[in-house]
């Protein structure tokens, strides 16, 4: 079912694990001020409410950490390198060293186990300088700055880093202009100034994956896209048609890194909201650098109607919709659709006909402690059931012709969630004891789902209950 050396394993972020926010010359960063994750806005500086600047103390403990994961038998792990702990403010001419050497010493950890690295280069973790003193990716100049901090890692990690993802969800800049360090709403930012900004992203999306490749050519780049199937809430065309302008939306970004050049309809979108891009030619050049695969996120399919009086946007997410009568939410209102991830690997194969990676997929989810006969527990078969139901379908999908490269489930270790700050959010199959009001020992334990996953990995899938 599942292709031979598929890349088994899980995925997170720095800002969500690693902690140590200011040790060994590490700049602030966006998510550093970012106390209560998308619910409230950026404070001044950071505050002691903020669960990210400890985080699981990954920073301390990956050794540990990663040993767990070597324990399930991951073939991959994925990771993001924190931007401001290579270049502190993001515009230095000189990388902190002490920055590079943590993450030499995570990838001699993996390699210990045999693991590959899967690195995303920006994890919503544009360092603070850049967005408070430059405007954050609404600047040109913010694109050599980020040229450089590439530079810098491809070179250090040549050899030892295969695969590359560039920015992580890159469509959700539209959603929440932060992450691109802009301060404000979508519509306080403005679609001039917003657009500009993910025209810059995309530029330098597209401007690494070349330098990528001209320094390695082993290496594997990819652009990771939230993956949203979006079904008209009525078989009513009107419904159909805002189902795929939403769509478009989210599939533009995967369009543009694949084809080269801005699609009709997005140009059509730009000009519908007076927006006029500042496109160089050289711009247009950097562009043509697609990428080797497609990466994304999965974790739900929302329904989009044309009828504003059914229209109630935003039903604890960020990629909007309105909820799908036949499915159930997650306890934080994330409608749980299996089906919807062969459906949009089909449609993506379809449209790109690239490798796919699911880099991202779980169930957030409140977890409680019990003894078991090995020492505390968690009986998370809520989660198993998840992502069981969930694999089955991308074994169905690899039945379909669809070519994929792995699967990574997001959080294999307990984090701090991206849209709460929380850490009762739990995706894990460690739980980590720290609790929401930031107390706990930091401790490690095995859920139940640990003995289950590394079952799955073991056996290439056969394990799977269909
Ligand atoms: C994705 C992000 O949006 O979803 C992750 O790439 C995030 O950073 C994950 O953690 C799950 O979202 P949340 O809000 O439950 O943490």
């Amino acid at each position: 079912m599942f292709p031979q050396n598929f890349l088994w394993g899980g995925a997170t972020a720095a800002n969500q694990i690693e902690g140590a926010y200011n040790v060994d010359g590490k700049g602030l960063s966006i998510q550093d001020v970012m106390p209560d994750g998308l619910q409230t806005p950026p404070t001044e500086g950071p505050t002691d409410d903020n669960l990210k600047l400890e985080a699981i103390d990954f920073y301390h403990r990956y050794a540990e950490d990663i040993a767990l994961f070597g324990e399930m038998g991951f073939k991959t792990f994925r990771f993001s390198i924190a931007w401001s702990r290579i270049f502190p403010r993001g515009d230095e001419d000189e990388p902190n060293e002490e920055g590079l050497r943590f993450y030499d010493r995570v990838l001699d950890e993996l390699e210990k186990y045999g693991i590959e690295p899967l690195v995303t280069l920006s994890h919503y973790e544009t360092p603070l300088a850049i967005a408070r003193e430059y405007g954050g990716w609404s600047n040109r100049e913010v694109i050599n700055f980020f040229e450089k901090y590439c530079r810098t890692v491809f070179e250090r990690y040549k050899g030892r880093v295969h695969y590359w993802l560039t920015f992580n969800e890159i469509n959700s800049v539209l959603h929440f202009p932060f992450f691109g360090g802009l301060e404000g709403t979508p519509e306080e930012v403005g679609p001039q100034k917003l657009y500009q900004a993910v025209h810059h992203e995309l530029v330098g999306s597209a401007r690494v994956t070349k330098i990528a490749h001209e320094i390695d050519p082993n290496n594997k780049v990819g652009c990771m896209i939230i993956a949203v199937p979006r079904y008209p809430l009525t078989p009513n065309p009107q419904d159909a048609l805002k189902a795929l302008d939403k769509s478009h939306d989210d599939l533009a970004f995967g369009d543009i890194h694949c084809r080269g050049y801005y699609p009709g309809y997005y140009l059509r979108k730009l000009k519908n909201l007076g927006v006029e891009l500042d496109i160089t030619e050289q711009d247009r050049d950097d562009l043509t650098n697609t990428v080797d695969f497609v990466s994304f996120s999965y974790y739900m399919s929302v329904c989009e109607t044309a009828d504003p009086a059914k229209d109630t946007a935003g039903q604890g997410n960020i990629v909007g919709g309105v909820p799908n009568p036949t499915l159930v939410a997650s306890e934080w209102g994330w409608q749980i659709d299996p089906v919807g991830l062969r459906i949009i690997m089909n449609e993506y194969w379809d449209r790109w006909q690239k490798p796919l990676f699911i880099v991202e997929n779980g169930l957030g989810a409140k977890d409680k402690l019990v003894d078991g006969p090995e020492g505390p527990t968690v009986e998370d078969d809520y989660r198993i059931d998840y992502l069981n139901q969930h694999l089955v379908q991308v074994g169905e999908a690899v039945e379909d012709g669809v070519e994929v490269l792995g699967y990574t489930t997001w959080g294999c270790i307990d984090l701090v969630s991206a849209s709460t700050a929380q850490m009762s959010k739990r995706y894990g199959f460690i739980y980590v004891d720290r609790d929401d009001d930031g107390s706990g020992t930091l401790d490690r334990y095995k859920k139940k789902s640990f003995d289950w996953y590394k079952e799955v990995i073991a056996t290439n899938g056969e394990s799977l209950t269909k």
